[in-house]
C-alpha cells in the first residue's frame, strides 16, 4: 500500500495515559482493539499490527512524543535526533547532523517564604542564584530611584510591582539602594516569564498577581526567605538534515523544529511537523523531487530559533541564493483548517494548488524567519492555535490532518523546485 493511500480515516490518540484510541476504518484492522497501550507505563503494553501503524506518520509522532518532552540539550531530544537519523536513512537518504551551542537559563524551582508560607514564583530569566534571608520591604510605585531612596532596602529582600519601567532597571534600583533580592509581583492575577536582559548581581523572582499583591499591601515588617534556583549553562542542539548522496545544492528545505517547551510532549508542537517533513522525503524517495529538496529538523527552535539561526548563519550565500523556497511545518496536526502564510508568490501558489487552504497574516516566531530574513521566499504551514500550546497537554494530534499537509507540501515542493 502506498504511503498516501493509506485507509487509516479517523486517528486520533492521547499519549499521556498511553492510550490509543483508533477511528474507524483502522478499528476494523484490528478486529476489535479499540484501547491500545504502548508501553511507557510498564506492564500493560500491547501490540498491535506494528505494519499497520508503521505504514503512516502516525507512528512518527508517537515514537517523538514517548521520549518524554524534547527541549533542546536533553537526553530526550537526542533520542529524538537518533529516531529521525534511522527514518531518514531507511527512506534512503544521506543524514548529517549540525551541530550548535548556545547559552540557555533554567529555573529549577524558585519561591519565596513569608510567615512559613512558600509562595512558588519564576526566576526572571538571567537572574542570579541565592537564598537570602532577610527583612521584606514595600517599595512604593514602580520601583524608580526615587522609590528606592523612600524606603530602607539595604540588607532587604525588596519587593515591588511589575510595570512602567523595565525590569532590568528596577533591579538595578534594587542593587544600587543595597537589596540583597529582588521580587516584582505581576499586574494581573497569573505568573509571568520576564527577561532581565542585563548583568544583575542579586536574585530576582517573578509572583503572581493573586499571591503576591497582599504582600505589597501590608505595611509591617517581615522576615523572608528568597530561593532562587538557577543555572546558566550551555545547550548544544542538533539540527538533523537530510538529503539524497550528491545533492549538495537544493532548490527547496522542507523543515519544521523536533524540540518542544519543557513539561510538554509537544504532539502538536511540534512532532506533527517533523512527522510531515518526514511523511513529504519518504514520498519524494520515488520521485524526482529528491534530488532537489533537503529535509531539516531543527532543534532550539523554542528557545529562539537558534537551530534555523544557526543553518542560515552556516550556509554559503550562494546556498541560500539557490534556494527557490523554504517550507516550514509547524503545529500541523491539530484543527481541520490549514493555514499558510510568508512570501507572496508561495502563498499564492498554495491557494490555487489547494483551494481549501487559507493565509493568514505572517507570524515570525518558528523556523522560516530566519531563512526570510536572508531573502530566502518562504511558505509556513500552520492550522492555528491549540488551547493544548506549550502544556503539558499537548499530546494529541489527528493522523489525517498530518498527512493532508504532507500531501500538499510535497505537491507544492515539487513544483517550485521544477519551476
Ligand atoms: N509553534 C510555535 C510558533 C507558533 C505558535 C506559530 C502559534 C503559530 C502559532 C513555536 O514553537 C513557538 O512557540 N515560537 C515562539 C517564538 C520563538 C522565537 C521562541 C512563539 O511564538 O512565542
Ligand atoms: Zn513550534
Amino acid at each position: 500500500m502506498s504511503h498516501w493511500s493509506s485507509t487509516i480515516g479517523v486517528t486520533r490518540y492521547l499519549i499521556g495515559d498511553n492510550t490509543v484510541q483508533l477511528g474507524r476504518s483502522l478499528k476494523l484492522l484490528v478486529a476489535g482493539a479499540s484501547m491500545i497501550s504502548f508501553g511507557v507505563v510498564a506492564g500493560c503494553a500491547q501490540q498491535i499490527d506494528a505494519q499497520t501503524l508503521q505504514q503512516n506518520q502516525n507512528s512518527d509522532v508517537r515514537a517523538l512524543v514517548n521520549f518524554g518532552p524534547r527541549a533542546s540539550g536533553t537526553q530526550a531530544t537526542e533520542k529524538a535526533s537518533n529516531y529521525l537519523q534511522q527514518q531518514y536513512r531507511q527512506a534512503g537518504y544521506e543524514v548529517k547532523v549540525q551541530t550548535f551551542t548556545y547559552p540557555k537559563f533554567t529555573d529549577l524551582g524558585s519561591n519565596l517564604t513569608v510567615d512559613g508560607k512558600t509562595i512558588e514564583g519564576i526566576a526572571l530569566n538571567g537572574s542570579q542564584a541565592g537564598t537570602p534571608n532577610a527583612r521584606l520591604v514595600v517599595v512604593p510605585n514602580a520601583g524608580r530611584e526615587a522609590d528606592f531612596a523612600a524606603v530602607d532596602a539595604k540588607g532587604a529582600i525588596a519587593i515591588v510591582k511589575r510595570g512602567e519601567i523595565r525590569f532590568l532597571n528596577k533591579a538595578q534600583n534594587a542593587v544600587k539602594a543595597g537589596a540583597v533580592g529582588l521580587v516584582i509581583v505581576n499586574t494581573e492575577p497569573g505568573n509571568f516569564y520576564g527577561t532581565l536582559g542585563g548583568d544583575v548581581q542579586i536574585p530576582v523572582l517573578g509572583l503572581s498577581g493573586k499571591s503576591g499583591s497582599s504582600l505589597l499591601q501590608a505595611n509591617q515588617l517581615r522576615q523572608a526567605n528568597l530561593a532562587v534556583n538557577t543555572r546558566q549553562g550551555n545547550v548544544t542542539g542538533r539540527n538533523t538534515i537530510a538529503h539524497l548522496p550528491g545533492v549538495t545544492q537544493p532548490k527547496v528545505i522542507l523543515g519544521g523544529h523536533y524540540d518542544s517547551v519543557v513539561d510538554s510532549p509537544g504532539a502538536n508542537d511540534n512532532a506533527s511537523g517533523t512527522a510531515a517533513v518526514l511523511a513529504i522525503a519518504r514520498q519524494a524517495a520515488k520521485t524526482p523531487l529528491a534530488r532537489q529538496a533537503w529535509f531539516v529538523a531543527f532543534d532550539g527552535e523554542e528557545d529562539g530559533l537558534h537551530g534555523s539561526r544557526a543553518f542560515v548563519s552556516q550556509a554559503r550565500p550562494e546556498f541560500l541564493k539557490g534556494l527557490k523556497g523554504m517550507l516550514n511545518f509547524d503545529m500541523v496536526g491539530i484543527n481541520d483548517r490549514l493555514l499558510v502564510g510568508g512570501t507572496e508568490s508561495l502563498t499564492k501558489l498554495a491557494k490555487t494548488t489547494a483551494p481549501q487552504v487559507s493565509t493568514f497574516g505572517s507570524r515570525g516566531g518558528s523556523d522560516h524567519a530566519p531563512f526570510a530574513s536572508a531573502g530566502v521566499p518562504v511558505l509556513f504551514f500552520y492550522r492555528g492555535q491549540d488551547p493544548n500550546y506549550h502544556q503539558p497537554g499537548d499530546k494529541q494530534v489527528d493522523a489525517r490532518l498530518i498527512d493532508e499537509t504532507a500531501r500538499l507540501g510535497f505537491n507544492l515542493a515539487s513544483k517550485i523546485s521544477s519551476q
